[in-house]
């Protein structure tokens, strides 16, 4: 998808989307976001949207959110101050593919939803190890295409309305496994029945 494509899709998707993605998504945000809580340290998250999981960082976090669109990060700001959530630091309107942080600023660096959403999702993994700090890790919840089967066919079909539905249902998980600065040390399925992915890597 290019920018311009993004914008308009996620201005259209803000006022919807955690009533439509909420439920789905639920299950994989809250065992991301365990799993952050218990690294504990400085976390990005990259594409941070609506902020479906900002109310799931412990006080052992201290989170900045980034995100392209200003119609989700403004409903984020919104979760953020009526629920007055201490653990998120800062909110910023960004382009993934270009984070204004240094290198290895923090300590785990997350992106759910996002990698099939983005332009250029090799640019912007780059720019997430990049900021992650050594020894850090970068965590990606994802859908991947399938090999096989009749919902690998659904996937390939649906991947030309991309910029309708603002994602691209037929993203190749070799997209994101690439850059030479991340090993990739868990890959799990998640529910609900695989249709997500948890893919951790540990930044050398
Ligand atoms: C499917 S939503 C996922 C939102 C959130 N991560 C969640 O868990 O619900 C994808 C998000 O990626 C954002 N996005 C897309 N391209 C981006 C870019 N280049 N830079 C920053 N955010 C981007 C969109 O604005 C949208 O909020």
């Amino acid at each position: 998808m290019e920018l311009d494509a993004v914008s308009r899709s996620y201005k259209r998707w803000a006022p919807i989307y955690d009533f439509s993605f909420g439920k789905v998504s639920e299950s994989p945000r809250r065992r991301t976001a365990a799993h952050v809580n218990a690294r504990g340290g400085r976390v990005l998250e990259v594409g941070v949207g609506t902020g479906l999981s900002l109310p799931l960082y412990s006080h052992r976090v201290a989170v900045t959110g980034i995100d392209f669109s200003h119609e989700m990060l403004a409903r984020a700001r919104e979760k953020v101050e009526e629920m007055g959530l201490e653990p998120v630091k800062e909110l910023r309107q960004m382009d993934a593919r270009e984070l204004d942080f240094p290198d290895e600023t923090f300590d785990t660096v997350v992106a759910m939803f996002l990698v099939s959403v983005v332009p250029e999702p090799e640019r912007v993994v780059s720019e997430m190890a990049r900021v992650c700090r050594k020894g850090g890790e970068v965590v990606i919840v994802n859908h991947f295409a399938r090999d096989k089967g009749p919902l690998a066919a659904v996937e390939k079909a649906l991947a030309r309305f991309e910029n309708t539905l603002g994602w691209h249902s037929d993203f190749a998980i070799e997209r994101v496994t690439a850059d030479p600065r991340l090993e990739v040390v868990e890959q799990t399925p998640m529910s609900p029945g695989g249709l997500f992915t948890f893919l951790r890597f540990q930044r050398r």
